[in-house]
């Protein structure tokens, strides 16, 4: 049974919430490997729409098992929260979620010092989540974080706690003139989330390990995108995990060997929340009527989204970087009314044409897209079951895709609803899950 990566290609919101609930009834176990309540994935069911945003999003298919990786870093109120509200919709958690014991801890300073971190940053901030994460991680590679096993150990917990809070408070109100924390106000809840998560904290690692020995199938939902990936990012504007491939590794403790194919997912455009380079950033009408009708606004943050065009140089780096296997493409319907749209086949930089995605801060402010223009399909995508049925510009727009970025589709999505989605004929998903086609009829 083969273990599946999803990751986002683009600067995340790709749809990959929608992705792993169509493959997840083909596996047994997903996953989440990096990152924390800073996502936001989005699946539709009917007329109901969850957000996901600790929680795997496979934990809306009753009998999968949702494992939170060593790699994410966990707000245990907002995870609580999340969990109380999924149950409110007829969600149960009966032996369903698997909570790393390595996991790190969003702890209330947190929040404090992203927002406080922001705020000095003035016009050079990143335009982060405000959730917390980049300090968590910070936390974590200083090697003071505080881990899920240390909420189970009353003595420990309250030891590192107090050396936390001595060194934050320092810090914000020194360098921040922000607001403090006292140990109580923080250990009192946290005790509270700790006989509350208890029984879901446990040896993720291994866990995964024996489940696949035993021929179990893993999905692993990556989140965010791989622009925002610390190491292969557009640096500083990043998110602090490794959101690539190689994080569904050391995220979660399974090795890499383990691992046989990997899923990208782009959109058939671009957006990105926050700052940071963007190439391909539409302005005026264009890019509100794309944010209108992709209706993209964040899901964690409900802030609207910058729009672009669709970018092969960004799209062959995360072929690259990520070693994809097969693209699923979302979003298509949005394009449906434009009478011109845009590709991104390079970019210019002093009349120099790069094809490859450069990493240099100066470049890539300076780097001009080059586009070539395909002639809109202006007709309706969503009923298309086939890609047989899809106007012929439209396929021409994706045969387009497919040649520039070099690897094959492997799904259409022309709506939020599980139904709208076309599977592409002899992609790797078909090798990899042969009765995906059977589940979306
Ligand atoms: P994620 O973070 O990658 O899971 O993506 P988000 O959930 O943040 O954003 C994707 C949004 O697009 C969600 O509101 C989805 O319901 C929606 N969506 C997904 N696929 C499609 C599609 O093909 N067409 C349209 N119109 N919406 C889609
Ligand atoms: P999903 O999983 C889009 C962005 C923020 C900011 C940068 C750093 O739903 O695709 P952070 O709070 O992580 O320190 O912010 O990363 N960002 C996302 N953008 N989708 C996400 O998640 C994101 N998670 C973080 O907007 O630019
Ligand atoms: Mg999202």
């Amino acid at each position: 049974m083969p273990n599946i990566v999803v990751v986002g290609t683009q600067w995340g919101d790709e749809g990959k919430g929608k992705v792993v609930d169509i493959l997840t009834p083909h596996v047994n176990v997903v996953v989440r490997y990096q990152g924390g309540n800073n996502a936001g994935h989005t699946v539709v069911v009917g007329r109901e729409k969850y957000v996901l945003h600790s929680i795997p999003s496979g934990i809306l298919h009753a009998g999968c098992r949702c494992v939170i990786g060593c790699g994410v870093v966990v707000d245990p109120g907002s995870l609580i929260e999340e969990m109380e509200a999924l149950v409110q919709r007829g969600v149960s958690f009966d032996g369903n979620l698997f909570i790393s014991k390595n996991a790190h801890l969003i702890m209330p300073y947190h929040p404090a010092l992203d927002r406080a971190s922001e705020a000095k940053l003035g016009s050079r901030r990143i335009g982060t989540t405000g959730k917390g994460v980049g300090p968590a991680y910070v936390d974590k590679a200083a090697r003071v974080g505080i881990r899920m096993a240390d909420l189970l150990d009353v003595q420990l917990f309250r030891e590192k706690l107090e050396r936390n809070v001595a060194q934050k408070n320092r810090l914000l109100r020194e360098i921040y003139d922000a607001q403090t924390f006292t140990v109580d106000e923080i250990l009192n809840p946290y005790l509270r989330y700790a006989g509350w998560l208890a029984p879901y904290i446990t040896d993720t690692a291994s866990l995964l390990t024996r489940w696949i020995e035993s021929g179990y199938s893993v999905l692993f939902e990556g989140a965010q995108g791989t622009m925002l990936d610390m190491d292969h990012g557009t640096y500083p504007f990043i998110t602090s995990s490794s959101t690539t491939s190689g994080g569904a590794a050391t995220g979660t403790g399974v090795p890499p060997t383990r691992l046989q194919g990997i899923l990208g997912v782009a959109k058939a455009y671009t957006t990105r929340v926050g700052s940071g380079p963007f190439p391909t950033e539409m302005s005026g009408q264009m890019a509100e009527d794309i944010r209108a009708r992709g209706n993209e606004y964040g899901a964690t943050t409900g802030r609207p989204r910058r729009c672009g065009w669709f970018d092969a140089v960004v799209l062959r780096y995360a072929v690259r970087i990520n070693g994809l296997d097969t693209v699923a493409l979302t979003k298509l319907d949005v394009l449906d009314q434009c009478e011109t749209v845009k590709i991104c086949t390079g970019y210019r930089y002093k009349n120099e044409l790069l094809t490859d995605f450069p990493e240099e801060e100066a470049v890539l402010d300076g780097a001009e897209p080059v586009y070539e223009d395909v002639s809109g399909w202006m007709s309706p995508t969503s009923r298309a079951k086939n890609e047989a049925d899809l106007p012929a510009k439209a396929r021409r727009y994706l045969e387009r895709l497919e040649e520039l970025i070099g690897v094959p589709f492997c799904m259409i999505s022309t709506g939020a609803q599980r139904d709208e989605t076309i599977l592409c004929e002899d992609s790797p998903l078909m090798r990899w899950f042969p009765s995906v086609r059977s589940s979306l009829l």
